[in-house]
């Protein structure tokens, strides 16, 4: 499993745009995605929300409590990468 961290300190410097079109991008390719958002504004996970439910699926997971939040990952999706699977 590949993991892709998109950390950055200061504000607004595109870590969402980034993480969101990494995202797309291997979802396009049908490799199974699972953005963790670990920033309490869920920005991301908002985006998620709007993305068309035809698209190649991505699992949202809120990582912002400090302990991610895996219990997504078994409610029937399918090709979530986490190792509940
Ligand atoms: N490569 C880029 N070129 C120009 N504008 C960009 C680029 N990447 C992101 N932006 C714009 O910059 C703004 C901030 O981007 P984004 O929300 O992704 O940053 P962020 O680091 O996630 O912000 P925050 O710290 O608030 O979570 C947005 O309006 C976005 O469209
Ligand atoms: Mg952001």
């Amino acid at each position: 499993m590949k993991k892709i961290l998109v950390v950055n300190p200061k504000g607004g410097c595109g870590k969402t745009t980034i993480a969101t079109n990494l995202s797309s991008y291997y979802a396009l390719w049908e490799v199974p995605v699972a953005l963790v958002d670990c920033d309490p504004q869920h920005s991301s996970l908002e985006w998620l929300d709007q993305r068309p439910s035809d698209l190649n699926p991505i699992v949202g997971v809120d990582g912002s409590k400090g302990k991610l939040n895996l219990k997504l990952c078994r409610t029937g999706c399918c090709g979530c990468p986490c190792a509940d699977h």
